[in-house]
């Protein structure tokens, strides 16, 4: 069997993770020979031009430095202040600096020039995310033939953002270098082969056209999942039942509302502090008997924007404090640190409400997570925004418009107020979903479909993409 060679900027490390994607992958890599690779976490001078080579918690791992500036423009600026706005569709608060492009494809090829000599002609490539739209093409014009496959975690954008990105038909191009493309969600599917299929170049300043050819290129939706069974061992497992306990002692009678995510702007977290606000405002009688825990590990907080969400969430906190607190009440904590699997499996557990309201998701593990971590005897409900691809396969939360905070707070009262059959059901049914949808189905299927000599299923698309090239 070929061995699988998994690509990601990030590289698995010890202690807690707070992104879902370095927690789905080690799993993958536990299972299959092959190796991950990516950047090492450090920055230096003068980078050697080879990996090396680490052994970490049992995973073959190369990695390479990267210079400080190539690092910047790389990720705190394409990929993050650039790719990330746009694909979350927040082009208030990209930063627009074409530059940036020069490092982002400067770095893929460092990535490209490490990793060729380490591939064997019949490796499966795994590539993942934002960070390495263009590996496949810089691998492929250093001479690499294997099979490649890229798997977007983040949403596909509509149209018009993806014009708003700088070399936008170059990424397209990129793309269309792999032999599998995987999305989360059948949306981003429709948004990819919408623009492909139907948005004409601009024919602006005397470009000329050039085709871009996705006819060898399968575009597919692989919905990633978690692992449900292992977060319903660690939620009773003797760490689990120790933060249980904990909280148990803190809470009293309060139900738990539950919220953990990256601190990111894409997450809603100040929409979803003013739900609860309103929540409050509107229902008196839950005052003292209930209590939000928002858990939101920093991230990326060299960038301006993720700073001021910070402090947008800093005064949110402070003011429905200021409303609601009294000397032996507080209505809220809000915590600003990573946990590790077994903790937060027990706080999901105790946690009435998963709430998931995400302004918009690639898929949102922590859905997945949250559901996995109840008590089937006694199960939570989820709150979960549309706009997140778990959306799709979970039809049985509490859908929420998470820009709607009145909805929001509806919804809250209503998960807070029901009836042990209904949260049964619903649960059972998101279970179901949660199994179906596990992270080893979902790895199982991308690499069926990127084995060498995999038939093209019905999903592939022939596209012509034409583009404007200067
Ligand atoms: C999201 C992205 C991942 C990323 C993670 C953490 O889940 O899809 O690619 O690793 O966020 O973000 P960071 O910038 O800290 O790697």
């Amino acid at each position: 069997m070929s061995r699988i060679v998994i690509v990601s900027n990030r590289t698995p490390g010890k202690g807690p993770v707070a992104g879902g994607l370095a927690v789905a992958l080690r799993k993958v890599l536990s299972e299959r020979e092959g190796f991950w690779f990516g950047w090492s976490g450090k920055l230096t001078e003068q980078p050697a031009r080879e990996a090396r080579f680490e052994d970490i918690d049992g995973l073959q791992v190369g990695q390479i430095d990267l210079t400080r500036d190539d690092h910047h423009a790389y990720y705190a600026g394409f990929s993050n202040s650039i790719l990330w706005p746009s694909f979350h569709l927040r082009l208030d608060l990209a930063t627009i600096e074409s530059h940036w492009y020069e490092g982002y494809r400067r770095v893929n090829h460092q990535f490209a020039r490490a990793l060729l000599p380490l591939l064997k002609p019949d490796d499966v490539i795994w590539v993942h995310d934002y960070h390495l739209i263009p590996l496949a093409s810089e691998l492929r014009a250093l001479g690499a033939r294997n099979r490649i496959g890229f798997y977007l975690h983040i949403p596909f954008p509509t149209a018009d953002a993806l014009y708003a990105i700088p070399h936008h038909e170059e990424l397209m191009r990129d793309l269309s270098r792999y032999d599998l493309v995987g999305m989360q969600a059948r949306r981003d599917v429709a948004a990819f082969t919408e623009f492909a299929e139907h948005q004409m170049p601009s024919t602006f300043g005397g470009h000329r056209s050039e085709t871009i050819d996705f006819s060898r290129t399968e575009v597919d939706a692989f919905p990633i999942g978690s692992d449900p069974d292992a977060f319903a061992r660690l939620s009773v497992s003797p760490a689990g039942t120790k933060m249980v306990h904990r909280m148990k002692r803190a809470l009293g009678d309060q139900r738990l509302i539950l919220g953990v995510d990256r601190l990111d702007y894409s997450k809603g977290l100040p929409q979803r502090v003013e739900a609860y606000e309103k929540l409050l405002a509107n229902n008196a009688r839950l005052r003292r008997s209930v209590h939000l825990l928002q858990v939101a590990p920093p991230s990326r907080d060299s960038i301006k924007e993720y700073q001021e969400t910070s402090d947008t969430l800093d005064a949110m906190c402070g003011r429905v404090m200021g409303h609601f607190a009294e000397p032996d009440w507080q209505p809220l904590t809000y915590v600003k640190r990573a946990y590790g699997q077994p903790s937060l499996a027990g706080l999901y557990r105790l946690a009435k409400v998963g709430l998931v309201t995400p302004l918009r998701d690639g898929m949102n593990l922590v859905a997945h997570e949250y559901v996995g971590s109840q008590n089937p005897a006694d199960p939570g409900v989820l709150v979960l925004s549309r706009f997140a691809g778990a959306a799709e396969i979970f039809p049985e939360a509490l859908l929420v418009n998470p820009f709607d905070t009145d909805e929001t707070a509806e919804a809250l009262r209503i998960a807070l107020d029901m009836p042990i059959e209904e949260r049964q059901q619903r649960w059972q049914a998101l279970m179901n979903a949660a199994k179906h949808h596990n992270v080893d189905n979902w790895a199982a299927s991308f690499l069926d479909r990127l084995a060498p000599g995999s038939m093209p299923q019905s999903g592939t698309r022939d596209i012509l993409y034409l583009a404007s090239v200067a």
